[in-house]
């Protein structure tokens, strides 16, 4: 259940100005407002309540959204008004208008193709300026592929990208080739995450960073 999981990021605007915000889901940064996108409401009442927040003391906004249905977000040119975040009929009004997006342990839920189709529509949220981002990290592999996991698991086959798959779908595919730079790595996690693959071995992820050139 992800509304325990509490990532602490550091959130920048292309102005350079600097804000921290918690993000306990798929986090977006626009207009120095944190916007928060769940697929399921009942986890963000849960984190709440698990980190002893509120509205009041946690002022983001909150969208229950499912980023892969395209009646909800679908790829597209920037929209044209500026997106008023109370009143949001749909996640096309943020199309171009979003200058950081955190999305950690979110894409090797699917598969390869879903995870492209997540790329187009996230891509289409950024910031068409210089220095706007997306970054976070997935599990992966030094060579594209499936890892099985023999620990019980939510999502026991993954698709995993490796750096150099990674950054051909965001330069050239989601993006123009050459109008990002993208810097992705594999590593080991830093704590034990309790998990074995059926190689024995522990997984592997891939911190990446997507920026606007
Ligand atoms: C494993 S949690 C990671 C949470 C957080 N990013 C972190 O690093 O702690 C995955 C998150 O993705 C969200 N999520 C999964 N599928 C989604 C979808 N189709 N649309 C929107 N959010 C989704 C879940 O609600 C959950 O917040």
């Amino acid at each position: 259940m992800c509304a325990g999981q509490h990532t602490t990021a550091g959130l920048r605007t292309t102005s350079s100005r600097p804000i921290s915000c918690q993000v306990r889901g798929i986090g977006l940064e626009l207009s120095n407002h944190c916007v928060l996108i769940k697929s399921r409401t009942e986890f963000w009442d849960l984190g709440h309540k698990l980190f002893r927040s509120s509205a009041a003391s946690f002022p983001a906004t909150f969208i229950p959204a499912d980023l892969l249905d395209e009646a909800q977000i679908s790829p597209g040119p920037p929209s044209s008004d500026t997106p008023d975040l109370a009143n949001l009929s749909s996640l096309n009004q943020l199309r171009g208008h979003v200058t950081v997006i955190h999305a950690s342990a979110l894409f090797h839920l699917f598969s390869d193709e879903k995870q492209r189709a997540l790329a187009l529509a996230l891509g289409s949220l950024l910031a068409p300026v210089s220095g706007a981002s997306i970054f976070g990290w997935s599990t992966g592999l030094m060579e594209a592929g499936f890892i099985e996991f023999e620990t019980s698991v939510s999502h026991p086959r993954q698709f995993c990208h490796s750096p150099s798959s990674w950054e051909a779908l965001w330069n050239g595919v989601v993006f123009p080739k050459g109008s990002v730079k993208v810097e992705a790595r594999v590593r080991g996690f830093d704590h034990d995450v309790g998990v074995r693959l059926k190689s024995g071995l522990p997984p592997t992820r891939l911190d990446w960073i997507v920026r606007r050139i």
